[in-house]
């Protein structure tokens, strides 16, 4: 059997890589106790050769809730990495929620009566292990099929462990038709240990407190500094993530447990408008923008919609990291817009600040 992710979790503090959290630590006895239960060689079947052996008693999950930058997601990655089994999966919510769906669409497509049964059964075969980050429920569609979904992969014997912002009663707070989510409530506080990441310490925060956050011009050695930070955030890790909107979709090139990554042209070239932006300001805690130009009459649209962004992400208190032709009152001096810009401008100065989007709402 495996090292324990205490022990682990102790050498990376040894390391100085890791501040000793006791709530963190407190969360790792539950993940631990799953660990060791997956990790579990399966009993030999009892009472002669033939006999079949009973299915193997699902491994309770765990549901991982807290503020943000407390390290649900790190500690949910460090978890996955380290289970010794087979048949394990770490996945964004929302793109595992899309991949649902898209499933359900094709076998509609092909004419199933209940498409869900099929799309769950592909989902879980080989899988022993599905890891969730940032469950969210906002969407109805989502909303009405999560409760089924999640039956069906529990009777599969898949053990969950996903994290959130949010304690389970107040998924989909206030959405459309809550009444029939309820029951995706009970399940989950039925079938998962519910464990509240109660840490006083924000890390993203802290890293990034005295950090550099806007950069300019955007050169050689703003690019650097941006890969460095994109790197401390995410590992390396990074995919794409698809954003439905209005029943169109928004690419961010670039997503890891909170953070995007976009250039300039990815956000503001293509045809978006305030909900696409209000969308990624939701996603996202961190964004990472890459060349901003100078902006004047002869890129209006592009300027428009840079301002667009710009309040969405304040508006949503997200952190921004941009590198940038100049500074934000020098990036709009001449055409029309250049008064309106002078919001978007002081909004970025004050983006820049220390404490920006320690506020920011759950
Ligand atoms: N105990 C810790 N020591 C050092 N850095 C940490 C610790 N816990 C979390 N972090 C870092 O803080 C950042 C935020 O953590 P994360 O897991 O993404 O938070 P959450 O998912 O709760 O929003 C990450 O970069 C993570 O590596
Ligand atoms: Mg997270």
């Amino acid at each position: 059997m495996g090292m324990s992710l205490r022990h682990l979790y102790d050498e990376r503090i040894e390391a100085g890589e890791w501040h000793p959290d006791p709530a963190q630590i407190a969360a790792l006895a539950p993940l631990d106790r799953i660990r060791e239960a997956l990790e579990r060689p399966a009993p030999r079947p009892r009472g002669g050769l033939f006999r079949k052996a009973p299915p193997p008693e699902p491994v309770r999950g765990l549901y991982l809730w807290g503020g943000v930058g407390r390290g649900k997601s790190m500690l949910m990655d460090f978890f996955h990495r380290t289970v010794g089994i087979e048949g394990k999966r770490r996945v964004h919510f929302h793109a595992f929620m899309q991949e649902v769906q898209a499933g359900l669409h094709a076998a509609r497509a092909k004419g199933a009566d209940d498409a869900l049964k099929p799309v769950a059964a592909e989902m879980c075969k080989g899988l022993r292990l599905l890891c969730l980050d940032e469950m969210q429920i906002t969407d109805i569609t989502d909303a009405m099929i999560v409760g089924r979904l999640f039956e069906l992969m529990f009777a599969a014997g898949v053990t969950v462990v996903t994290t959130s912002n949010r304690v389970p009663a107040d998924l989909y707070k206030d959405g459309l038709q809550r009444d029939r989510f309820v029951p995706f409530i009970r399940l989950i506080e039925d079938r998962l240990e519910v464990v509240h990441l109660a840490s006083p310490t924000d890390y993203r925060q802290n890293r990034l407190t005295g950090a550099d956050v806007y950069f300019t011009p955007a050169d050689r050695l703003a690019r650097e500094a941006m890969e460095a930070i994109w790197q401390d955030f995410t590992e390396g890790a990074g995919a794409p993530l698809v954003l439905k909107v209005q029943g169109r979709e928004v690419e961010l090139p670039l997503f890891h447990n909170g953070v995007a990554r976009a250039r300039f042209w990815d956000l503001c070239a293509k045809p978006l408008g305030p909900a696409d932006y209000l969308a990624i300001a939701e996603a996202v805690r961190v964004l990472i923008l890459e060349d901003i130009p100078r902006l004047s009459s002869e890129n209006y649209n592009e300027a428009r919609r840079f301002v667009t962004l710009v309040d969405a992400l304040y508006e949503g208190r997200v952190r921004l990291i941009a590198s940038a032709a100049a500074v934000p009152e020098m990036l709009y001096l001449e055409g029309a817009g250049v008064f309106e810009f002078e919001r978007t401008a002081s909004r970025l100065r004050e983006m820049q600040g220390a404490d920006w989007g320690r506020d920011r709402a759950a």
